[in-house]
């Protein structure tokens, strides 16, 4: 019989990119084939987001176009998986009947499991957070968790799955429960990973050939572990990863405003391979509207925050997120935020139009009062401020040698040699080498180069900038590209996880 093959497409943010990694190493240990093409799958998966109804919106337009292929090859299983299963659980049954499979965050690790169910029993199955019965949930949490953890730590190797560059998660959910947002309802309480496991984490992937970590969290800077009796806080977790050889660059995101520890910043300024980017959103420039969205914490104490972080990273690259539109936001609360832009100086900022989410404080106790014209035109507003304050800051780095590692062809390039490609232009002839790279501020680079520079770290001389790209030529390589050794042994990677199979599928 030929191999099992699955599509998977993942929505959302890198929390999900990486869930989406770990869910296709264990089908592909299971023995199943990657397509590219929903329609060459036996399996259909969407790993799903909720944070926007626009983000469901897209799932459920996905779904919607299943449901022919659904009805003349009924066997093919299809499986929404993410925080849109936790959020809507058995309503995706209703709004998508065709759906066999639901699959919340914290039950990836029993993916393969319920595939096999399906199969086995012809019928829909569900994994939610509460979905087991009330008395084995309470028998089984503990257990679960650890299976989790050993999901997160078998890494298995995906193809496509980019060896330079890697996410670990530091933290599971997130208790802050701003009032317009979700996740603390699709990724359930807080919890910080054990330092000891995000360490072998780091050890394996530079064992694989990955130079660059991101650690990932909802609020990483409130990471908070026990090892032997004593706390280990973020900053110290920085420095545990720091110190990983092979790891030459170490990111975080996302960091939350209030709860600041200032020994993160003493890391970033004293440890040269954590880099010195800080996405830490504020969502609003206006006290009253922040105290709506319950961020525990004033302008004034943002403001604060980011002159710190200058004072002891004077070049600290800063992005964060903002929320135009929230109930009750007036036009002198849109000022006060787009003065908050302009006063920080963000390398780079998200903004995002206010959507009302089922089971929030906010949905449930505020009108979403502000029309969706003027959430637009706030929107706009507010990213051309920014273009104009991310241009300056980038246009100041003109003259610079600034440190990139090489990821990759240019978007250009790449469609260059598309089009090559397409007309079966000889490779050689190639008429541009344009490479991407990223500084340790996040900045994208774009310089020419060969080849022989991807995976490589290299000193660049920046010539121009735009709002969102930096443009230079190569001036040093700092260390060439590595190709990654062959695996290890056996026996070296095989992870403890207390009460746990190693293979983290049960
Ligand atoms: N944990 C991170 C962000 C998680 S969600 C943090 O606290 O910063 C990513 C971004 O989506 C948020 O920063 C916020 O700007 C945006 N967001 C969350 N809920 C939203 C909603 N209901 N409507 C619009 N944007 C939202
Ligand atoms: Fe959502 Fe707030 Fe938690 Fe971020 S900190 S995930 S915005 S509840
Ligand atoms: Fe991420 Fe969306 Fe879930 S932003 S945590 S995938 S709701």
């Amino acid at each position: 019989m030929p191999e099992p093959t699955y599509y998977l497409e993942t929505f959302g943010c890198q929390m999900n990119v990486l869930d989406s990694q770990l869910v296709e190493g264990q089908l592909v240990q299971r023995g199943m084939r990657r397509v590219d093409s929903f329609r060459d799958a036996d399996i259909i998966l969407f790993n799903t987001c909720s944070v926007r109804q626009h983000a469901e919106d897209k799932v459920l337009s996905r779904l919607g176009q299943l449901k022919t292929l659904k009805r003349r090859r009924p066997e093919t299983i299809v499986g929404v998986i993410g925080c849109m299963a936790e959020r809507e659980r058995e309503g995706v049954f209703i709004k998508a009947p065709h759906v066999d499979l639901l699959c919340g965050p914290g039950e990836l690790n029993r993916l393969p499991a319920l595939i096999d169910e399906v199969r086995d029993r012809q019928e829909q199955v569900v994994a939610l957070a509460g979905s087991l019965s009330r008395r084995t949930e309470v028998l089984q949490r503990a257990l679960e968790y650890d299976s989790l953890e050993a999901l997160d730590l078998s890494r298995a190797p995906v193809a496509g799955e980019s060896e330079l560059q890697s996410y670990i998660r530091v933290q599971r959910g997130c208790d802050k429960f701003c009032t317009y947002c979700v996740v603390p309802f699709t990724r359930g309480p807080e919890r910080s990973r054990p330092a000891e496991h995000i360490v072998q984490e780091a050890r394996l992937l530079a064992q694989r050939g990955c130079r660059e970590v991101t650690l990932l969290g909802q609020t990483v800077n409130s990471y908070l572990s026990q090892e032997d009796g004593r706390p280990v806080c973020f900053a110290q977790l920085l420095e545990r990863v720091h110190a990983v050889d092979g790891i030459d660059r170490v990111r975080f995101v996302t960091s939350f405003p209030a709860d600041w520890d200032d020994d993160i910043f003493r890391v970033m300024r004293d440890c040269p391979k954590i880099c010195t980017y800080l996405h830490i959103p504020a969502q609003s420039g206006s006290d009253r509207i922040l105290k709506a969205m319950r961020r525990t914490y004033s302008t004034a104490d943002y403001l604060r925050l980011m002159d710190t972080a200058r004072r002891f990273v004077p070049d600290v690259s800063l992005a964060g997120d903002f929320i135009v539109g929230f109930c009750g936001e007036t036009d002198a609360d849109f000022a006060a935020t787009i003065d908050l832009v302009r006063r920080v100086r963000y390398q780079n900022v998200f903004v995002f139009k206010y959507s009302p989410r089922p089971g929030t404080a906010a949905d449930r106790n505020l009108d979403d009062d502000v029309p969706a014209d003027v959430k637009l035109q706030r929107n706009h507003e507010l990213l051309a401020v920014q273009h104009e304050v991310g241009l300056a800051q980038k246009q100041s780095l003109v003259g610079q040698t600034v440190e990139v590692l090489v990821e990759g062809y240019s978007k250009l390039a790449r469609r260059l040699q598309e089009s090559e490609q397409d007309r079966g232009t000889e490779v050689t002839q190639r008429p541009s080498r344009q490479l991407v790279g990223r500084t340790p501020g996040d900045q994208i680079t774009v310089f020419n180069g060969d080849e022989s520079l991807i995976g490589a770290l290299a000193r660049v001389r920046i010539t121009s900038a735009s709002a969102l790209t930096l443009f230079g030529e190569v001036h040093a390589l700092v260390s060439p590209r590595r190709t990654p050794p062959p695996p290890p042994p056996a026996g070296l990677t095989p992870l403890r996880v207390l009460g746990a199979e190693p293979s983290g599928a049960r």
